[in-house]
């Protein structure tokens, strides 16, 4: 036994060493911080989804994926990419803290996975650093921090082989939504939006600082899936080499206005000279960026992943779902607008969200639920033509 007050647990075909949850907690529940190791069973679909990923990954290259894993916690992650996933040559592991490290190499063996994993006790950017020689890189990195994947962007980033995948993860999403603006500026050098919308804000404000340390290298950004669930952020991004193509995806990075007067928004490139006052009623608008203002999920890889083998995967349901409702929502502009606040302003009843869509649908505006809120739509419709739907409805 490694951990002090351990238990066995599976994910997917995974057998997983992990601190008790019952030995450590607060007010009566699973506190992870508390424990030696961290381990969190609810970012168990986080995991699973990461697998699905890499598997639909791994045919796409000609040789077998060198992974790494550099905030590896009890191993989860690498342990289940090494173990589940088919064509992988290396999991590089790593950790800072010193007790994890007997815990992941538990894991590995209780696996049988050794001949294919490495496990380093070494600071994140340290480990990413030893590998960003030509030759040694990495085909897909797992950036799974405390808080802002930020410190570890740029270390990730020149690790990772030409048409690499780097997925990172966010869990600080008060600064990210605006409740700390000068978090926000200080991990992501960005301002917040705090709106209606500010989940995708701020899932956009954290993929322009991937893509910001990826194209000072030549490399474009080809964002592959991201969405935002539970407590955290999460997006995969495939990194290409080429001047030209970075160029362009530079010219996605943006600023977003909106005003909460009237619900107006707009979307500018960098360099465009952004409004102070609202274009539809006068008001101040607030701004928010640099953000990735093209698509946040590749439409062709969400159907690849729907038409996956999800056996043995525990959260099959969730995923199918989140990943129905993206595909349904990915190509619609930037920012979503929940349904409750339009109709609060106009002192009207709410309509049903299905009836919402389906009027802008019969006027010809592209419409769809959005994952981002149980009760928000995402169009292409300005917000004059859904005030004038729910206040027909
Ligand atoms: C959120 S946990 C990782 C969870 C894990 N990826 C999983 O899915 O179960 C973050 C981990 O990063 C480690 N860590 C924090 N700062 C680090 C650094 N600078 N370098 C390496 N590891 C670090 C912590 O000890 C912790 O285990
Ligand atoms: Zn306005």
């Amino acid at each position: 036994m490694f951990i002090t007050n351990s238990t066995t647990v599976r994910e997917g075909t995974t057998d997983l060493e992990v601190p008790d949850p019952s030995s450590y907690t607060f007010q009566g529940q699973y506190a992870p911080f508390r424990a030696p190791v961290f381990y969190n069973p609810k970012m168990e679909f986080s995991r699973d989804l990461a697998v699905l990923v890499l598997r639909a990954f791994a045919p796409t290259r000609d040789y077998p994926l060198m992974i790494c894993d550099p905030l590896a916690g009890v191993g989860a992650r690498g342990v289940r990419y090494a173990k589940e996933v088919p064509s992988i040559s290396k999991v590089v592991m790593g950790d800072l803290n010193s007790e994890a490290l007997p815990v992941i190499r538990r894991n590995v063996s209780l696996n049988g996975v050794e001949p294919l994993v490495e496990v380093f006790e070494r600071d994140a950017n340290l480990l990413l650093t030893e590998y960003a020689e030509p030759g040694r890189r990495f085909d897909f990195i797992d950036l799974d921090p405390f808080g802002p994947p930020s410190p570890f962007l740029d270390s990730a980033v020149r690790a990772l082989k030409n048409r690499g995948i780097l997925a990172m993860t966010a869990t600080d999403t008060a600064p990210l939504c605006g409740v700390h603006t000068k978090a926000c500026l200080r991990k992501y050098g960005a301002i917040p939006l705090h709106s209606d919308f500010c989940h995708e804000a701020g899932l956009r404000i954290m993929i322009a600082a991937a893509v910001r340390e990826a194209i000072k290298y030549d490399l474009a950004a080809e964002v592959l899936l991201s969405y935002s669930v539970d407590h955290y952020f999460r997006s995969y991004l495939r990194l290409t080499l080429g001047a030209k193509r970075a160029d362009a995806s530079a010219a996605m990075l943006g600023y977003i206005t909106s005003c909460s007067a009237c619900g107006w928004r707009a979307s500018y490139a960098l360099s465009a000279a952004l409004p102070s006052s609202c274009e539809r009623c006068g008001a101040a608008v607030m701004r928010g960026g640099p953000m990735w203002l093209g698509p946040l999920s590749s439409g062709q890889l969400i159907g690849q992943l729907l038409l996956h083998d999800m056996a043995n995967i525990k959260t099959s349901v969730r995923i199918m779902k989140l990943l129905t409702t993206l595909l349904s929502e990915n190509g619609l502009p930037p920012s979503y607008y929940v349904i409750d606040s339009v109709c609060s302003r106009l002192k009207r009843d709410v309509p049903s969200l299905e009836a919402t869509l389906g009027a802008l649908r019969a006027k010809g505006y592209a419409s769809s639920p959005t994952h981002f809120h149980p009760k928000a739509i995402k169009t292409n419709a300005p917000i004059s033509e859904i005030e004038d739907v729910v206040s027909m409805l």
